[in-house]
């Protein structure tokens, strides 16, 4: 069994001493569990909702690892649970309407079992509108707490326990680095690795610069030390997080960058990486020739371009305009020419014209992605953007992402067929959920693929021959190996 016994120290929250940067700190002794709390969990089952973004997965990563060594048995079925956490997503209303039907849901679960903890946490609790919803319609919440108070939870969690009031910690302070949490991972292969948190962006309808707090990079000794581990653990695949990824090291201002950081990774020698997001902004000529010498850096880039149109893309506050996207576009291209690009793009920013989202669909023409998620645009309370009057009725913002997602899939099927009658590396995941007699992965170049294969490949890299390319996937027979 694990020794853990470095976390059951008492409490003690001695500040780590300042490393680099003007107000973050890199802090490795801040988590612990109380004495008491050590074996609440005997016994008990937790269950978590991950809603949003890879953030969140990986946090809740950290949630499972923490509720387990307090003794919790995670659980799939919510009414069996004793302690239930909604790690919730704010970019859209849409996100947080799903998040509030499972409050209320939740409810009539406690009514059956008073015991129940009920807790929210992640980036909806970072929003005073939010707590305020709760406060006031929503009493039988026990515990919110923000994204910067993970490592918190045995302590919050004893609060909850022991009080009759509901526990809420959320801090808008921001600086930290918090090393050393424990980490409950959901696949054996593949693990999240988070290389920095925050965002200094401020795209003008985003909500997650004020969620998950400024920009701080994790030190590069400690993300390659992670790496190390899950390759020892026989971990095929990290993909590094951040909200923006290219920004790496700014903060830190000992020379490294998102580039240096991928050669270290690389030089690990996990055999596949990948990263995201990449803001198009600090997307440097540097990370493109890194991308192209090592092997075990995959192919595939997602870099979000939102909008077509130079005006749209000023008033989002993006930073690059129409051509500087298409140049760094044809770059990539160019020095990686079999790469797959992917991306995100807003419609219906406010006021956006039928001339700007044509736009959209030219540089759409353009580029030929991969793949796109297309987002009906969605005002976020207290960005600038929500402040904007917006004179596009809804019906034709739906309209432009119904004309939008006609060209996505077009594209998304040409760029699928030709990998046809390729062989590709393909990394197992499992069965596939539709038909358990096809196994389920992904390729080098992120494109999922169903094939016909030996179950024992999984978790392992295969050969498979594509026999097939449709809109959303890759169809093909596993190639045996001599
Ligand atoms: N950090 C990433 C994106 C994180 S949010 C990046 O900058 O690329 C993921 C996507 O959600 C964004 O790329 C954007 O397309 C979309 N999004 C963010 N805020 C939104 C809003 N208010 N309404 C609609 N879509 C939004
Ligand atoms: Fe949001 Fe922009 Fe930051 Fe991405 S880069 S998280 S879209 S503010
Ligand atoms: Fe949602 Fe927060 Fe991620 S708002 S998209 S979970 S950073």
């Amino acid at each position: 069994m694990k020794d853990y016994s470095q976390y059951f120290k008492g409490p003690n929250l001695k500040e780590a001493k300042k490393r680099r940067g003007e107000d973050v700190h890199h802090i490795h002794d801040a988590f612990f569990i109380p004495q008491e709390m050590v074996n609440v969990g005997k016994g008990k089952k937790y269950y978590i909702h991950t809603y949003g973004c890879q953030a969140n997965e990986r946090d809740s990563e950290t949630l499972s690892g923490i509720l387990e060594m307090m003794a919790y048995q995670p659980t799939t079925e919510i009414k069996e649970a004793d302690v239930i956490l909604l790690n919730t997503c704010a970019i859209r209303e849409n996100a947080e309407e799903k998040v509030f039907g499972k409050v209320g849901y939740v409810k009539n679960l406690k009514k059956k079992n008073p015991n129940l903890i009920f807790g929210l946490c992640g980036c909806m609790a970072q929003e005073e509108v939010v707590i305020q919803r709760i406060l006031q319609k929503h009493p039988h919440i026990d515990l919110i707490f923000g994204t910067h108070n993970i490592h918190r939870l045995p302590e919050l969690l004893k609060e909850a326990m022991f009080n009759k009031e509901m526990v809420v910690e959320v801090w808008s302070k921001e600086g930290d680095v918090i090393e050393d949490t424990p980490v409950t991972r959901a696949s054996k292969h593949k693990a999240w690795v988070n290389i920095m948190y925050g965002c200094n962006k401020f795209c003008t309808y985003c909500i997650v610069p004020y969620t998950r707090g400024k920009e701080r990079s994790r030190l590069m000794d400690d993300i390659i030390e992670e790496v190390n581990q899950l390759v020892k653990d026989g971990y095929q695949e990290v993909t590094l997080l951040g909200q923006n990824v290219n920004s790496y090291g700014k903060d830190l201002d000992d020379g490294s960058s998102f580039a240096s950081l991928l050669e270290a990774v690389a030089k690990t020698g996990i055999p596949r990486i990948r990263f995201t997001t990449s803001h198009p902004w600090d997307f440097s000529k540097d990370m493109i020739h890194m991308i192209a010498s090592y092997d075990n850096i995959m192919p595939a880039i997602h870099l979000p371009v939102q909008s077509g149109n130079d005006e749209v893309l000023k008033l989002m506050g993006r930073r690059y305009s129409r051509e500087q996207y298409l140049e760094l576009f044809h770059a990539i291209k160019e020095e990686i020419p079999d790469c797959t690009i992917t991306t995100d793009i807003i419609v219906g920013f406010p006021n956006e014209t039928e001339e700007q989202f044509e736009d959209t669909l030219s540089l759409y023409q353009e580029c030929e992605y991969d793949l796109a998620y297309t987002f009906i645009y969605s005002p976020r309370a207290g960005t600038p953007a929500a402040k904007m009057a917006d004179n596009v009725p809804l019906e034709e913002k739906e309209q432009r992402l119904y004309r939008l997602n006609e060209v996505v899939n077009e594209k998304a099927l040409k760029q699928n067929q030709r990998f046809l009658n390729q062989e590709v590396e393909v990394l197992v995941d499992g069965p596939s959920k539709r038909d358990p007699q096809m196994l389920t992965g992904y390729t080098k170049h992120q494109k999922l693929i169903n094939f016909k294969g030996n179950p024992d490949c999984i978790g392992k890299r295969v050969m498979v021959k594509v026999t097939e390319a449709k809109t959303w996937a890759l169809k093909g027979e596993q190639i045996e190996q001599d």
